[in-house]
């Protein structure tokens, strides 16, 4: 895959000769023209490197450059300055703001193509690892109806009380209740999303489709009108919806519903991790046993096992160990039955760990966000 760089200059003259002369150098080339575009450009692309003007009409370099050093999803980009500038002095305010280099006009492409591979040299080691990208885990029922609604509406609201940036994602199409469960009343994000072609299915699109929670967790809700289920996700619009999300928030937490269906075949490669969720129930610990096998046979990043209980223990119930020794694997946590506190929580649109702080169940979650980090 070839490297992209962003080209960011309001001279449509410049902008069109700069492109012209790394798209035959063999680079993919995105561009912006003012400062205020390179920012939201910046974030929808993130590019390899950036190669940013100064004089601009709306925003100069000096602040998009360090804008792009205050957010850290666009911190480790390198940004080279471009200017017809050629004072000491800006370039000295060029450095200050954060460039990695800095190049004045006009400038031979030979000199331009060198100083840009310079650049990409210096930061190849770091340029996959360090660019931030947030984790996505999917939280996946072993049956239908166990909770799994409701884990992957906790698992996000812990991270945002431990100050994380987590993005809650129903992908539950005609039949979303991660919104409805917190009372949101926009539920329409995702249909408005996936009536886009998937190229524009980016960070600022997404950022305009996601409704905030009260407590500020950020939620790209399903509707729950059944017409809705006929709208069909492709793997590219589900993969793209993931990718898109993990540029602005971290962990995103997928409801993906019960079973191995179809949508979640096809989204297992965008996934980081994934939660499954038993019950301490011989049928259901049957169920997952298959389940586990086949998505294991697909997905070989880690999988997380959670017992959940709808009902409170009963003599002769299967143990936490008895679902280790069934399923061959260790479990990662619990959650008790709450049925009150669940009751409560969905009336109030909030999620548990809100509405409860000091339950157990809400302990339990909070150490789930902790077992699963963003
Ligand atoms: N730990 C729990 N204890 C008791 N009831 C629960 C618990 N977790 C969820 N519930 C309730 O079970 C029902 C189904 O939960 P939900 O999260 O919607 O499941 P799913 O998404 O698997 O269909 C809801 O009424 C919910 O409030
Ligand atoms: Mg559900």
């Amino acid at each position: 895959m070839s490297e992209k760089i962003l080209v960011v200059d309001d001279d449509v003259e410049s902008l069109k000769l700069i492109s012209l002369m790394l798209k035959r150098q063999g680079y993919d080339v995105a561009i912006a023209n003012s400062g205020v575009q390179a920012l939201s450009k910046a974030l929808a692309e993130m590019p390899n490197l950036i190669i940013l003007d100064i004089m601009m009409m709306d925003m100069d370099g000096y602040e998009v450059c360090r804008r792009l050093r205050a957010n850290p999803e666009t911190r480790p980009i390198p940004i080279i300055m471009f200017t017809a500038k050629t004072l000491i002095d800006d370039k000295v305010a060029g450095f200050e703001a954060g460039a990695d280099d800095y190049l004045t006009k006009p400038t031979h492409p030979a000199e331009l193509a060198s100083r840009i591979k310079a650049v990409l040299a210096r930061n190849q080691t770091s340029s996959q690892s360090v660019r931030p990208q947030g984790v996505a885990v999917g939280v996946l029922g072993a049956k239908g109806g166990i909770g799994t609604t409701t884990v992957a509406v906790n698992l996000a609201a812990a991270h945002q009380q431990n100050k994380g940036r987590p993005i809650l994602v129903d992908f539950r199409l005609g039949a979303g209740h991660a919104g409805l469960s917190l009372g949101l009343t926009k539920l329409d994000g995702m249909a408005n999303v996936l009536s886009k072609p998937v190229n524009e299915i980016k960070a600022p699109l997404l950022m305009q489709n996601l409704v905030a929670h009260g407590s500020g967790l950020r939620v790209l809700a399903a509707s729950p009108d059944p017409r809705e289920a006929q709208m069909r996700f492709t793997p590219d619009a589900a993969n793209a919806i993931i990718r898109g999300l993990k540029a602005i928030g971290n962990p995103i937490v997928v409801d993906l519903g019960a079973g191995y269906s179809e949508l979640t075949a096809r989204m297992l490669p965008s996934l980081d991790k994934l939660v499954i969720l038993v019950e301490p129930v011989a049928m259901v610990i049957a169920a997952a046993e298959h389940l586990i096998e086949a998505i294991k046979s697909d997905f070989n990043k880690p999988i997380h096992i959670v017992v959940i209980h709808r009902t409170p223990l009963a003599r002769g119930m299967i143990t936490w160990t008895d679902v280790e020794a069934r399923l061959g694997q260790s479990v990662a946590g619990m959650i008790s039955a709450a049925p009150e506190i669940a009751y409560q929580a969905t009336e109030a649109g909030n999620p548990i760990v809100l509405q409860q702080p000091g339950a157990v169940i809400a302990n339990q979650f909070m150490k789930l966000a902790q077992t699963i980090p963003g």
